[in-house]
């Protein structure tokens, strides 16, 4: 082992044996999204890193310190995916899906790369659930999506989780806010942590959800945003608790919920689990779409970690589905009829029914405990008798019965059916 490469740090592979749990939460996902009305779309892997630059701002954590950026062998800078939301702006706009009937509602299941200090549910590639909609101002959409994530985790089991929302105003208002925010923390800067009295040259709104003490202590008496949006923000963000009331969602409006990107506007929104985890993320981003080269058109979305989603099911206990488990197995009485087995086994599979067969030459015991092993439903043994008299006999393996049938693909089908 001692020249063995290891997984890269911050990374994780799926092994068969849990594949099934990915599965099942993938698509159960998808049937989520379907019952809203939304598509799919699949971008790459990986972008022009002016995309990200552009779209996630460039005084960000994740573009300052957590991009895996290099340049390809024609001298571009590439960067792997960051977030989900710029490159699905780039395809809208790449696509002219703004021409197409509106709103455009789309969701992604993406591997998402960010460099981090590698915890207990932050990674440096983690995947993501995401839903962007294009082309509506509406409150609605705001409370639809909040739902939509809430109920994703409701529908799951993982119950009592939080959702925060705040609103960050817009373009008209938000500077205002901005500047008062800025001459608070300048006469309070030697009370900040030094990550902070960095973020105040580059990011101030960033400093209203740093987690260190000294800062919570300066921030209880900070000016809070929702004073100083405008009648428009407002409304919207009233409309948006009205419709979360519909939907019987309970809130808490946090002030200092900024967000880790910088394209937000007006509401925003994070849902955390009982233990403070953060599962989800989103918000209004109704300048980003003009911002990134396409046409002036709102837009709201969110994103979950997909791993986030995984320790909150294991730390409710819950265990999602059984591993699906093979139809038949075919045991040979003895090497000489491996052509049988395996022709048999070939035409099993294509009337769908799932099938296997021993590739290490074992003895007649020896396949029957691997059969046992992997959690067969049926087993079948092909020998001489079974081919001279064209019969065979399949194996229950939870009841222990036998049903007799002719040794052709189509008659053990229907024996199957019949069984279950
Ligand atoms: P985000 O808050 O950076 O937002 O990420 C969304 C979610 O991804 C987080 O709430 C968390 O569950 C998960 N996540 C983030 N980083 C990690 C990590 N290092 N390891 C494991 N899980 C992680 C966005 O990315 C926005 N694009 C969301 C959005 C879409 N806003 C509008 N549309």
């Amino acid at each position: 082992m001692s020249n063995f490469i290891q997984i890269p740090k911050g990374t994780k592979d799926c092994l068969p044996q849990e594949s099934y749990v990915w599965q099942y939460v993938e698509s159960f996902l998808r049937d989520k999204a379907r019952k809203f009305g939304i598509k799919e779309i699949r971008t790459p892997i990986f972008e022009y890193t002016e995309l990200f630059l552009r779209g996630i701002g460039e005084a960000t954590d994740i573009v300052q310190k957590e991009m895996y950026t290099f340049n390809d062998k024609g001298n571009r800078s590439i960067t792997l995916k960051a977030e989900g939301t710029a490159p699905t702006i780039r395809a809208f706009i790449e696509h002219s899906l703004y021409a197409q009937t509106q709103p455009t509602k789309v969701f992604y299941i993406t591997p998402v790369f960010r460099y981090e200090n590698v915890q207990k549910g932050r990674l440096r590639q983690h995947h993501q659930f995401g839903v962007e909609i294009f082309g509506s101002p509406s409150p609605v959409c705001d409370a639809e999506l909040i739902n939509m994530a809430y109920s994703i985790y409701e529908d799951l089991g993982i119950k009592d989780n939080y959702v925060n929302i705040n609103s960050l105003g817009c373009r008209e208002c938000r500077p205002t806010y901005t500047k008062e925010l800025e001459k608070f923390l300048h006469k309070n800067v030697d009370c900040l942590c030094g990550i902070c009295k960095d973020r105040l040259e580059k990011n101030p709104l960033r400093i209203l959800d740093c987690k260190n003490e000294k800062c919570q202590n300066v921030l209880v008496d900070a000016p809070k945003i929702l004073d100083f949006i405008c009648d428009d923000c407002s409304n919207h963000f009233e409309e948006v608790k009205s419709f979360l009331k519909v939907f019987n969602i309970k809130f808490n409006v946090n002030s200092s919920i900024v967000r880790g990107l910088d394209y937000y506007t007006r509401t925003v929104f994070e849902i955390l689990d009982k233990n403070g985890l953060a599962l989800c993320g989103g918000g209004r981003y109704d300048n980003l779409i003009e911002q990134i080269g396409g046409k002036d058109v709102p837009a709201v979305g969110f994103g979950m970690g997909i791993e986030r989603l995984m320790i909150a099911l294991e730390n409710e206990g819950i265990k999602v589905s059984e591993e699906e488990t093979l139809d038949v197995f075919i045991v040979m009485f003895d090497k000489l009829f491996g052509k049988d087995a395996l022709k048999l086994c070939n035409e099993l599979r294509k009337l769908n029914i799932s099938c296997d067969l021993d590739y290490l030459d074992r003895n007649l015991k020896s396949q029957m405990k691997y059969a046992n092993k992997i959690n067969v439903k049926n087993v079948i043994v092909i020998g001489e008798d079974e081919i001279s008299n064209n019969y065979l006999n399949i194996k229950n393996m939870s009841t222990g019965e036998t049903v007799k049938t002719e040794l052709d693909a189509k008659s053990i089908k229907e024996a199957l059916e019949i069984k279950r």
